[in-house]
């Protein structure tokens, strides 16, 4: 299913063939790795929300990757436990930054959180330094509710970002 396109790439779902390439994305572009199987878990429980893009050659060059979880909601006790999708891990081939791909994985990751799953709510975390990141997440809505002193294995720092879906 092909989620969205442009000349240059498109987005779209996940399949099990691209494992390969979204773990040598996030390789190059993210210290946080993980097992095979956690992406093929996740794949699993989720797929309506991992999400690839691909260029015109068939290479794939960025994925986002979530779940959904049930908890608390960020935006005060009245509105009671929330459904909240959780953006995993999200990134880009640093040769293909720059042009909406970014933007595009995580926006169409929001609707199909809402409209697959009923999530009423996304969170995140990101490092405190990923300005471009956290700039990214501004403009799609997001805001900041905390900062995690302990959140990265090498000390640094993450801001818990938010937003509403419904
Ligand atoms: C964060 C990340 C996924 C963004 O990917 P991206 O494809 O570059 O994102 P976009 O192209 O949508 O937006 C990035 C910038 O390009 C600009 N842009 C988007 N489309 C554009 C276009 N057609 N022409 C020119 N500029 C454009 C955006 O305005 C934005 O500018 P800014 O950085 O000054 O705010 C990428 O930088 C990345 O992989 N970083 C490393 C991993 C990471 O930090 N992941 C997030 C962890 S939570």
């Amino acid at each position: 299913m092909t989620l969205r396109e442009t000349v240059e790439w498109q987005v779209r779902l996940f399949e099990k063939k691209d494992l390969d390439d979204v773990v040598r994305i996030n390789m190059r572009c993210l210290p946080e790795h993980y097992p095979h199987f956690f992406y093929l878990n996740l794949h699993e429980r989720f797929p309506d929300v991992f999400l690839v893009a691909r260029t015109a050659e068939d290479e794939i060059v960025g994925y986002i990757m979530c779940r959904v979880e049930r908890g608390f909601s960020s935006f005060g006790f009245l509105r009671g436990l929330a459904r909240k999708g959780h953006i995993i891990s999200v990134a880009v081939l640093p040769e293909w930054r720059g042009r909406g791909l970014g933007s595009s994985l995580v926006r169409q990751v929001l609707e199909l959180m809402r409209n697959s799953y009923g999530c009423s709510e996304c969170f995140l975390e990101v490092r405190v330094s990923s300005e471009s990141a956290i700039r990214l997440y501004k403009e799609l809505g997001f805001v900041r509710v905390r900062r995690n002193s302990s959140y990265y294995r090498d000390g640094e720092e993450a801001y818990v970002m938010t937003m509403k879906l419904k």
